[in-house]
């Protein structure tokens, strides 16, 4: 299982707003919807081993899990059409609910904090993508890992309290966007899967 966590600051906490302005009133909700294309679609096909956790705004998480995901499709305005209805459906949750959105997607009233505590109980082991990190083919990347990023901001300070003692790993010598990482994570996996390289445990 390969899961991706990321952090977003600015993404709306309910569905009052238009698919035609991602960027701008849907407060970067662009970011999120090229992260989940990243992390399921391979051409033709859904990646059933793999999971995203969509932390937004430390009040509502959006679990999207490929074994069970239906109607993701490359486009950015479809992506955001199901995160929209995830996000309606989340409006009146108690602290600690979930809630079923469409198949493969459930929304639930909680923050990093309960994100990272239910990984780890479950026994993934967490690493932070990082340009400090250790680079990429020469990591040690647990068959049940957890990739956490932030979106283009920076990590709020209690946010960075919860990650600065995990492992790093970095990607790349440059800087950039979180879907790009995703691609290149799996990418990696991919390879020490098919025997490419070594260093999958
Ligand atoms: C667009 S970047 C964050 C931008 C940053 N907050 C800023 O304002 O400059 C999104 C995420 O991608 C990851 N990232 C980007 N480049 C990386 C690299 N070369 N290695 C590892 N992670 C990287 C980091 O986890 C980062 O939080």
């Amino acid at each position: 299982m390969r899961t991706f966590v990321v952090v977003s600051h600015t993404a709306p906490l309910d569905g009052e707003f238009s698919l035609t302005d991602l960027p701008g009133g849907a407060g970067r909700l662009d970011i999120l919807c090229r992260c989940a294309v990243e992390t399921f679609l391979v051409s033709h096909g859904i990646r059933k081993d793999a999971r995203l956790y969509l932390v937004i705004r430390d009040v509502l998480v959006i679990t999207l899990d490929g074994e069970r995901l239906r109607h993701l499709n490359p486009d950015e305005r479809s992506t955001a059409a199901l995160l929209r209805r995830a996000l309606s459906q989340g409006q009146d949750l108690a602290p600690g609910e979930t809630r079923k959105s469409t198949s493969g997607i459930s929304v639930w009233r909680a923050g990093l904090a309960e994100v990272l505590r239910s990984l780890k109980e479950e026994g993934s082991d967490l690493i932070l993508l990082d340009e400090g990190g250790v680079p990429l083919p020469q990591a040690r990347l647990p068959v049940r890992s957890a990739f956490i990023m932030s979106d283009h901001r920076e990590f709020e300070p209690e946010e960075l309290a919860l990650v600065e003692k995990l492992p790093r790993v970095c990607v790349g010598p440059r800087w950039l966007h979180g879907h790009q990482c995703i691609t290149l994570v799996h990418s990696e996996l991919d390879q020490r899967e098919a025997g490419w390289t070594s260093g999958l445990d």
